[in-house]
């Protein structure tokens, strides 16, 4: 994996793609981001005093909530391979009084230079590791940085049942069993998002692994004391415009619905589109379905 990318994808989705611009939305997802961080972080027992790793920080949110829990008494190593968003979290910081307990590192996830063997309690990575093409060369690293003892801790998005969906449908309309006139182009937004076959499904890093698949690669790293839970939370999507949606992109490695609109759909499918899912997005009838897998393990010692 490349540092730096030339136009910083990560950034743009954190940042613009991920809330389509919209500020209220914005916040509700910080405020999302940091209830599952402040999970993570009990489960895996963070104490006062702890070394903390969070590794593929972003904007640094984990951190800003472990450092809350303990009343800032803690030691925190963030990194990320996003330039942009590595300098957001170090001014973040400096602006709130944390920055001589953090230090800032740009970093690969497989490849964490800046932190010696055995010199961290918690290794934490929050929707990070399912964008890591090398899965078991990111808990190989993590495995190497944690002291004996030291905890593991995952919280990941899940998203082969998203891929899986799009596969069956592209299924039923070769098989002529769907004859909606507006289900070809929802599988081709759909399909421009997600893999929807075995081969491209096991070669794209957001879909290949699902939560048992973590379970093993953690396992054959040598990681004991595994607990995992699955939070899925199938509900109606809040009402949306429609700017805001065909802006927003259901995760970084994805185009947006608006670049897919642009790039492959034709002026005639595009008024068709918007007039069959226009409704639908600002009525509130869309699902928003959210998978989430919470890991934590140990460092057997
Ligand atoms: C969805 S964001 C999550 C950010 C942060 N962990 C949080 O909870 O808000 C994904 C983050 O992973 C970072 N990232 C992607 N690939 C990475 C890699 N190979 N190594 C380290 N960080 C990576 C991105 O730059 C981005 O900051």
């Amino acid at each position: 994996m490349a540092l730096a990318p030339a136009n910083d994808r990560w950034a743009n989705w954190v940042l613009s793609q991920r809330d389509g611009g919209d500020r209220a939305r914005a916040c509700a997802t910080r405020d999302a981001v940091a209830a599952q961080a402040r999970r993570l972080l009990a489960l895996a027992g963070l104490t006062p005093g702890s070394m903390l790793a969070d590794i593929g920080c972003g904007e640094g949110l984990l951190s800003w909530e472990a450092l809350s829990m303990t009343a800032g008494a803690l030691r925190v190593a963030l990194s990320d391979v996003s330039p942009r968003l590595l300098r957001r979290a170090r001014a973040f910081a400096r602006l709130c009084g944390h920055a001589a307990r953090c230090r800032f590192s740009l970093a690969d996830a497989t490849r964490l230079g800046h932190l010696p063997d055995s010199s961290i309690d918690i290794a934490a990575l929050r929707a990070v590791l399912a964008y890591v093409d090398d899965k078991p060369a990111a808990l190989r690293e993590a495995w190497r940085v944690l002291r004996p003892g030291g905890r593991l801790a995952l919280a990941e998005p899940v998203f082969q049942d998203e891929a899986l969906a799009a596969a069956e449908l592209q299924h039923a309309l070769q098989l002529g069993a769907a004859t909606d006139p507006v289900l070809p182009l929802l599988l081709r937004w759909k399909a421009a998002q997600f893999p929807t076959d075995a081969v491209s499904m096991a070669r794209n890093a957001a879909c290949s692994c699902n939560e048992r698949d973590l379970l093993r690669l953690v396992r054959q790293t040598g990681f004991d004391r595994v607990h995992l839970e699955l939070h899925i939370d199938l509900q109606p999507a809040p009402a949306c415009d429609w700017e805001t949606f065909i802006a927003r992109a259901p995760h970084p490695l994805a185009p947006s619905l608006a670049e897919i609109l642009h790039q492959r759909f034709d002026a005639d499918e595009r008024v068709r589109f918007e007039r069959a899912l226009r409704p639908q997005v600002e009525s509130g009838r869309l699902q928003a379905d959210d998978r989430t897998v919470y890991l934590v393990a140990r460092k057997p010692g």
